[in-house]
């Protein structure tokens, strides 16, 4: 026999169709499944009253009405998610079609490219790096360079002073006798590092450049063995046809001095306008080690022999890069850098 359906479930029946929340839908299961004040719960106590033959079937009734109302919200709550769910894929879903963020990269800067290739091939040559501080005594920067108070030579050097005996240290040099100072013979150093003067800005002047010394001290080394190596240096830097020449000059802490040319490398020396129609460059400054630095780091002079020099890397690098201002290194602008 098919029982009558209590006449709660059609007016709920009605209030679940109209329901399009899931708030509402927690409204509805009070209104109905609320413990004290919920209708069905209320119905429930209603039965108390009722004679005992009613009382069953009014009892079963009711205990189904309350099954499908349970039932039905549960179906409800689970569309409710459903649509939840489909409209969040369909709102926060993402196109892993589009394309992507561009990431720059950096890169190594032209001046620090030359200097390592530069350190490379006098390393292989058999050179340990060496670095001193940039803020320098007097002592280390002139005095023991052979440059005594009143040389005129440290007045070709503008240099940057910060207190009486504090400076800016104008050139490498003063790490030719930090090294001699703590080792003995044979020393085969080369020196990359900042230096500082008081120049002012154009294409080829900058208060803080770059350069790289080399020293090598031992028994019979000569001005050979300077030239050769700086030939064998070039070749590798630049090419093998590269040529090197010595002319006599001066610097407190060599006898003898040197400034060194080498064949230029745009013109193959036949004579351009880098090289102002002579077919060398002049690249740097060099010399046999003063017998008076020997004595001031506490080498024999009579014993050991030895050769520096002292070149310029940013120069270096506007020869190898073909750039023709000093300003475009230190500038920093992207377009100029992404080139190398
Ligand atoms: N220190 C010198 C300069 O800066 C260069 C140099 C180094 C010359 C070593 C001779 C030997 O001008």
């Amino acid at each position: 026999m098919q029982r009558k359906a209590h006449p709660l479930w059609e007016a709920f029946s009605r209030h679940l169709e109209s329901v399009s929340s899931a708030d509402q839908l927690s409204d509805l299961r009070d209104e109905y499944l609320g413990r004290k004040r919920g209708l069905i719960s209320l119905e429930l106590k209603k039965l108390a009253v009722l004679s005992p033959e009613e009382r069953p079937v009014a009892g079963q009734q009711l205990n189904e009405l309350k099954q499908q109302v349970e039932q039905s919200l549960l179906k409800k709550q689970s569309q409710f998610k459903q649509q939840h769910r489909s409209e969040r894929l369909k709102t926060e879903g993402m196109d892993v079609t589009l394309p992507g963020y561009p990431f720059p990269r950096g890169g190594i800067h032209p001046l620090r490219r030359v200097w390592e290739e530069m350190e490379e091939i006098l390393v292989h040559m058999g050179f340990t790096v060496a670095s001193g501080p940039e803020v320098e005594t007097d002592y280390y920067n002139f005095e023991a360079l052979n440059i005594p108070k009143g040389h005129p030579a440290r007045d070709d050097q503008d240099t940057l002073y910060l207190s009486e005996n504090l400076l800016l240290r104008t050139h490498t040099s003063p790490v030719q006798i930090r090294t001699m100072e703590s080792q003995e013979p044979p020393i085969r150093i080369v020196v990359p590092g900042r230096v500082y003067r008081r120049d002012s800005v154009d294409a080829t002047h900058s208060p803080m450049f770059h350069q790289m010394e080399g020293l090598v001290v031992g028994e019979e080394i000569t001005l050979a063995d300077l030239k050769g190596t700086l030939e064998v240096f070039f070749r590798a830097l630049f090419s093998e046809d590269t040529l090197v020449r010595l002319r006599p000059s001066y610097f407190p802490f060599v006898e003898p001095g040197a400034e060194v040319d080498i064949s230029c490398i745009f013109c193959r020396a036949k004579g351009c306008r880098v090289c102002k129609k002579t077919g060398w460059i002049e690249i740097l400054g060099a010399g046999m080690v003063h017998p008076k630095v020997f004595e001031m780091v506490g080498y024999d002079p009579e014993r050991y022999t030895g050769f520096a020099w002292g070149m310029g890397i940013d120069r270096i690098a506007l020869l190898k890069y073909q750039v023709n201002d000093l300003r475009l290194f230190f500038e920093n602008d992207v377009r100029f850098l992404r080139q190398f």
